[in-house]
């Protein structure tokens, strides 16, 4: 499974990135807020760091705006992704960008059948809100589940890429289930890293190596 993080702080992509855990970056447009940065500049710099697709979301809601929106995103790199909300006009502009070989997110899914449209419509990946499902009292790795059965049933390429995830076991049933990527915040990626035992075991070895006295260096 691919893992993407969901943010627009430099620090945290590097981080990642250097550590060999990084396939890709999603942004939308509160994680720009977040970040304070111009949209078109920090984009750039993540797209310089990454090699994989960077999400960069169109905030029109009509089709021949999102175009010209989208025109200008994917000027910015070739690694740039870009993000559209999962309507009849963010389909449309999905077919026509991925006609003409541009990667298109799909954003905002919270249904298997509005998955079934961002396939049909060619999007190189849809975004299911697990977390947000979670939130409205919704099993949001039903929709996994449901989505990933619909998939392979018909053979479709896009990738799920599972979004809104806020904690490590939105990340194992992920994978469980086989879902293509999965995007969460920084911390969450670096939580997985976390295991008492792990802790445990580096203090007794810490402790048992100052009994011998010797050093590496
Ligand atoms: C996906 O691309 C979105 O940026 C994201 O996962 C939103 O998640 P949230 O529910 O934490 O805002």
């Amino acid at each position: 499974m691919k893992f993407f993080a969901d943010t627009a702080e430099i620090a945290d992509i590097r981080e990642l990135n250097d550590a060999g855990l990084l396939d890709g970056v999603t942004t939308n447009p509160s994680l720009i807020h977040k970040s304070g940065r111009d949209f078109m500049e920090v984009t750039k710099e993540i797209c310089g760091i990454v090699e994989g697709p960077v999400s960069a979301e169109v905030v029109a809601l009509d089709h021949d705006t999102m175009m010209k929106e989208a025109e200008v995103l994917r000027k910015i790199a070739d690694n740039v992704c870009i993000k559209v909300p999962l309507t009849i006009d963010g389909l449309k502009t999905c077919r026509a960008l991925s006609s003409d070989g541009t990667m298109v997110n799909v954003t905002l899914c919270f249904s298997a059948n509005q998955a079934l449209l961002a396939a049909k419509s060619g999007a190189t990946f849809v975004s299911p809100f697990v977390g947000r499902h979670d939130d409205n009292g919704f099993d949001g790795m039903d929709l996994i589940r449901d989505i990933r059965l619909i998939y392979d049933n018909y053979d479709f390429r896009t990738e799920i890429l599972v979004a809104s995830v806020r904690h490590a076991v939105h990340v194992l049933e992920s994978a469980r289930i086989g879902a293509d990527v999965m995007t969460a915040p920084p911390k969450v990626i670096k939580s997985l890293a976390n295991h008492v035992l792990t802790d445990k075991g580096i203090e007794g070895f810490l402790a048992d190596w100052a009994k011998t006295g010797q050093s590496i260096l």
